[in-house]
Formats: structure tokens, sequence, C-alpha cells
């Protein structure tokens, strides 16, 4: 028995919610002036209270879409803002906090769940697996020369505080963004980001691609220099591009930004091309393989028919303890997917589903790594070709 209880906060409550998890990573409450409009990203009725005497843990989220192997946008809830008070942790609040999270996702009917996780081993066992990877970078860029081929891309405006805020949601919603994983950014995902561009220390600068019919890419990024003995860093923040000329005018611009010692790009996409864009592949360093966001299957037969395949068919045997609906067997192929009798051919957790289903992981890994139990190799390697993807899976919004 729990001695507290779980329930969805009030409007007025979501203040001490987000208190509550900001402390829970060790960083300062929000200033009046910041609520203002950081209490803008709290979807009513999607922030969860667990309580005892009073507010000891809290898990939120917002609702978007998110882009799955053949194009297809599914509803996805955003999961974020998950923290319990340091002295209420390891029993069990977070997970009644999850296992109420999920019930209220799958009565309402969404598909999938996503997050992006502070640490490694907290959410595997709710059925979240890394479903996409992403690589952090790192340039020297006073050793960079572009090779001659490279587009040489349109042209680039500035975007000051204010137009950036207004301008940059129509902007990232105009975008074609087809790789598997990449998700939309509804008007709850918007505060988080302009309390980003608002921290004064690093103010972020926006740049705006244009090609022949019109804006087809932009960047944000900032540069930071503790001392002028110490070396300038430009962060890479953002970076999104409709097509070659976009991507290409945009590095050129940040490749030439004066006075920067080092520009570092974090979570980009693993087959981005950017070190191709250089004479020497090697002055673009990948620092870090890292994990960019978490997927959970909360509807899994609606999650797998929704999804393109290639190649002959495979029976997979999902296992769901949460969520036991989603336990069974499954005829997957690309004449679509059905629930069978058949036997079955590799046995997995959802967790590991997650990581198969938007391509980041080949199954021939995941029964490396005993996460997948296989009959026979034959079958793995029909998995193998059925769920892999190109463009690799990226996000790149993280919340
Ligand atoms: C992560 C956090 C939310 C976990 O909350 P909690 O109430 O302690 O979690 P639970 O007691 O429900 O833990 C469930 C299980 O997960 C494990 N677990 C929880 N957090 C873990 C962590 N950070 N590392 C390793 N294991 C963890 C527990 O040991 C427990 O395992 P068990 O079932 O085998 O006993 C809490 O520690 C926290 O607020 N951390 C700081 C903020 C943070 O990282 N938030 C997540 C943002 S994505």
């Amino acid at each position: 028995m729990s001695d507290y209880t779980v329930r969805a906060l009030r409007p007025d409550e979501t203040r001490t919610a987000s208190e509550l998890f900001r402390a829970a990573l060790h960083v300062p409450p929000l200033k009046d002036e910041d609520w203002t409009y950081v209490g803008r990203m709290y979807q009513p009725g999607r922030t969860l209270g667990a309580f005892d005497s009073e507010l000891i843990g809290t898990a939120r989220s917002f609702d978007a879409e998110l882009t799955v192997p053949g194009g297809k946008r599914l509803p996805v809830a955003a999961v974020t803002g998950v923290g319990v008070r340091a002295d209420r942790t390891r029993r069990g609040v977070l997970s009644q906090l999850m296992r109420t999270q999920l019930a209220d996702f799958a009565e309402r009917g969404v598909p999938l769940a996503a997050l992006y996780a502070s640490e490694g081993p907290i959410y595997g066992r709710f059925g979240y697996g890394v479903s996409t990877l992403a690589h952090d970078h790192e340039i020297d860029p006073r050793r960079v020369t572009l090779r001659p081929e490279v587009p040489a891309g349109g042209e680039i405006e500035t975007l000051g505080l204010k137009a950036a805020l207004e301008r940059l949601p129509e902007i990232y919603a105009g975008l074609p963004h087809p790789r598997p994983g990449a998700m939309t950014r509804p008007p709850y995902w918007w505060p988080a980001f302009e309390r980003h561009m608002r921290e004064e220390d690093k103010p972020p600068v926006t740049i705006v691609h244009s090609g022949p019919d019109g804006v087809d890419g932009f960047a944000v990024y900032s540069v930071q220099r503790k001392s002028w003995r110490e070396p300038a860093v430009l962060d890479v923040i953002g970076l999104h591009a409709a097509n070659d000329e976009a991507f290409a005018g945009l590095w050129r611009y940040l490749l030439s930004v004066d006075l920067v010692d080092v520009i570092r790009a974090e979570g980009r996409p693993v087959d981005e091309p950017t070190a191709l864009l250089c004479t020497d592949y090697r002055v673009v360093k990948t620092t870090a393989v890292t994990d960019d966001l978490w997927l959970r299957l909360v509807d899994v037969p609606a999650a797998l028919a929704a999804r393109e395949y290639e190649g002959e068919p495979v029976v997979l045997e999902v296992a769901d303890t949460l969520l036991e609906d989603n336990s069974g067997r499954y005829r997957v192929g690309q004449d679509g997917v059905s629930r069978t009798e058949a036997p079955a051919e590799l046995r997995l957790g959802v967790d590991a589903l997650a990581m198969l289903y938007l391509g980041a992981w080949p199954a021939s890994a995941l029964v490396t790594a005993g996460r997948v139990q296989a009959a026979d190799p034959d079958a793995v390697a029909r998995a193998d070709r059925l769920f892999a993807t190109r463009p690799s899976a990226w996000c790149g919004t993280h919340f």
C-alpha cells in the first residue's frame, strides 16, 4: 500500500509542480516575470501530482505528433517535467506517476508516448526504449575549408529575439520533417524554448536561410567566452534545413562567424553529412553518440500498423506488463499488421519494440544484446530488413 495519492493538478497548482521539478534538477525556481510565459507550457489537465501531506512528485505531458517510417504522423504524448522530491525518492512515487500517466494515455487512445531521459536507467521499466540516436560534434572552424562542390546556399538573415519568437513557430511548422522520430512543436513546447532564448548570460542568435521559394531553413546558436584568454565556443542549439542548399548555406554561415574558436553541435542526426562538406573530414569530430528520443508504444497494434515496412513478414511476440492488452503475437509485413496465433519468431518486451520501431537499432543488434529472443537466424534477417529506415531516425525537438 502506498501512503500517497496521485491526481491531475489544477492550473493554480502547476507553479508548485514547476518548483518541485526544478529543485529535483538542482536549478532555482522561476522568477515571476518568467512564469508569465513559462506557465503557458502546462497543457490543462495534463500535470500529475503525487501527494502525501503535500506535493512530493510530478510528471506532465503535452500533445504533439510524431513522424513514423513511411511519413505518417501519429499523436504522441510528450512526457516531461518529471521529478520526485529528494526526501521521497526510491519508494515508488515515479512508478505510480508513470502507471497513472500510461493508463490515461491508453484511455484517451494516444498510440505513442515519448520523452528525453535525464539518466539511462530510469524509463526502460515503464516500456520506454531509446528510439533515436544523436551525434555530438566539435569543430575547429579555423581549420575548415569547404569542398568546392558544396552548394553556395541562399540568403541569410539574422533575427532579433522578438522576431525569432514570433516567426520560428511558423517557420518550423512550414519545413518538411521527413525523418522518423521528428516531432511537431505545439504551443505547449515554445515557452520552454523562449525561456532558453531569454537566458541572459548566453543570448542566442537566430539565422534564417532563404532560397528561391522563400524561407527553407534556420539555425539558432549562442557564443560564449568566459574571458578573452579563453576560447570562444559557438553552440549550435538547433538547425533545420528543408534542402541541400539550405543545409550548406546555414553551415557556411556558422563556420564563418568571427571570433569563434570551437563550434559545438550537439544532438545531431547520425547520418547528417556535416563532415562531408569539408576538405578534411576529420575537422568535424564526433565527441559523443547519445540517446535522443525515448519512445513508448502505448497502443502496439495501432503503432505497428501506422508505419511502413519492406520485405518478408515476421511474427513478433510482444510482452507488456504495464499495458497488458498490448501483449500477444503480431504478424508484421509490408502488406499490413495483424494479430496472429502463428508461432512466435521473435520474442521481445515492449521497450525493445520501441528500439526497433523507428529503425534506430537493427533486430540483429538487439538479439546480440539479449533484448530480443529469436527462433531462427532467418527471422532476424527478415526483421532487420522490415524495420530498417532511411534517413536515420532523429527527433531534434528537446522537451
Ligand atoms: C528519477 C526520479 C524521478 C525517480 O523517482 P523515484 O520516485 O525515486 O522512482 P521509483 O521509486 O518509482 O523507482 C522505481 C525504480 O526505478 C529505479 N530508479 C529510479 N530512479 C533511478 C535512477 N535515477 N537511477 C537508477 N535507478 C532508478 C528505482 O531504484 C526503482 O527500482 P526497483 O523497482 O528495482 O526498486 C527521481 O529520482 C528524481 O526526481 N530525480 C531527479 C530529477 C530527474 O532526473 N527527473 C527525470 C527527468 S527526465
